[in-house]
């Protein structure tokens, strides 16, 4: 094997390595938009609302409270994050 091929694949495994943790984040936190949005209605309205980060932050704060207990306050904070950036919702 050459130089260049082994620093190549040295590279190559250095970044799925990298990689690795926000994809098993971002998967985790799919579950948990899946498991906790889709209780009292279809995934598709959870997700289905056009507002901004304020406005998907103000439906966030009234489905906690809908949910009296059962989304935490670390939960809600991952699944806005994951909801604005699925949605691509930049926060202006
Ligand atoms: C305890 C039941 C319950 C849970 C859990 C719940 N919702 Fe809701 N949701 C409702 C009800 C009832 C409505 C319709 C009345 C309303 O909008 O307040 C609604 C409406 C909505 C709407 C439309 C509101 C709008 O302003 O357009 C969105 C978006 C939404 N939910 C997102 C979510 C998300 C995201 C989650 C997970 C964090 C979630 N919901 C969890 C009960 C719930």
């Amino acid at each position: 094997m050459t130089r260049m091929m082994i620093r190549i694949i040295a590279v190559t495994a250095l970044a799925l390595v990298f990689a690795l943790p926000a994809v098993a984040l971002s998967g985790e936190t799919q579950y948990l938009f899946e498991d906790k949005c889709g209780l009292c209605h279809s995934l598709e309205q959870s997700m289905g609302a056009e507002a901004d980060a304020v406005g998907w932050a103000a439906i966030m704060a009234r489905m906690k409270q809908k949910a009296s207990g059962l989304i935490s306050d670390e939960e809600a904070e991952r699944i806005l994050e994951y909801i604005l950036k699925t949605k691509g919702v930049d926060g202006k």
